[in-house]
């Protein structure tokens, strides 16, 4: 039986770099699955499916062949063989990627595949119902969190590293409406499981972090 690791939290609370580092340290597969919500949303718009018609996009979930393959920074992601590693980053995916995950056709396609990855390789599963939903019976489950104020520094200086200048406070208010749908919808909301440890990132530095991750680890190996 593979080791899953599960990391859930909001947007903006230092999962991807803890669970990229992490699983590089570990030489498990690193499992984005906001990239998985993210790939669809992107395929929806470059076809012109109507974000509101659940069916369609259900359809468009089973049928998109999704690649996650490793990647210098984290996951290269291709859909139906095109690369579209940057294009699910643009603030246009972002903007509608909340509305696309809620959709339970869409979450159902996107937990066999998560599921099917899992069953093939020792795993750090990064996204927002990993501990509660896709993998209840992980080991280790993590619930990481930081404050919105720094959420929103940390996400605006990833997008002034990628040449977007952004003001903070819009930013902050963007994550906490982002927060509200996530922990608001009915299928698979956001929320940290029973068993999971929590993980408070404000103030501390990735080493620090990953030194905690990996002692935790340590006890379940
Ligand atoms: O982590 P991220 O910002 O790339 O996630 C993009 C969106 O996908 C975000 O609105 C939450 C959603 N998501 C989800 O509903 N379930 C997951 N397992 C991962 C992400």
């Amino acid at each position: 039986m593979p080791l899953i690791v599960t990391l859930d939290g909001p947007a903006g609370a230092g999962k991807s770099t803890l669970a990229r580092h992490l699983a590089q340290q570990l030489g498990w597969t690193y499992l984005d699955t906001g990239a998985m919500y993210r790939a669809v949303t992107w395929a929806a718009m470059d076809r012109g499916v109507d974000i509101g018609d659940a069916t369609a996009l259900g359809a468009l979930a089973r049928s998109l062949r999704l690649a996650l393959l490793p990647g210098p920074d984290g996951a290269r992601v291709e859909a139906d063989g095109r690369d579209i590693t940057e294009a699910i980053r643009s603030a246009a995916v972002t903007g509608r990627v909340s509305a696309v995950a809620a959709v339970a056709e869409v979450r159902d396609a996107m937990v066999a595949e998560q599921r099917r990855i899992g069953e093939a390789a020792d795993l750090v599963a990064e996204g927002r119902d990993m501990g509660t939903v896709v993998f209840p019976d992980a080991p280790l489950k993590v619930y990481v969190t930081a404050s919105p104020g720094v959420r929103a520094e940390r996400r605006a200086a990833e997008l002034a590293r990628a040449g977007r200048m952004v003001d903070v406070r819009a930013l902050e208010q963007e994550l906490v409406a982002r927060d509200a749908l996530d922990s608001g919808r009915e299928v698979a909301p956001l929320r940290p499981a029973s068993d999971a440890r929590h993980l408070l990132t404000d103030g501390e530095d990735v080493q620090t972090l990953l030194g905690k991750l990996l002692g935790w680890v340590g006890e379940i190996r």
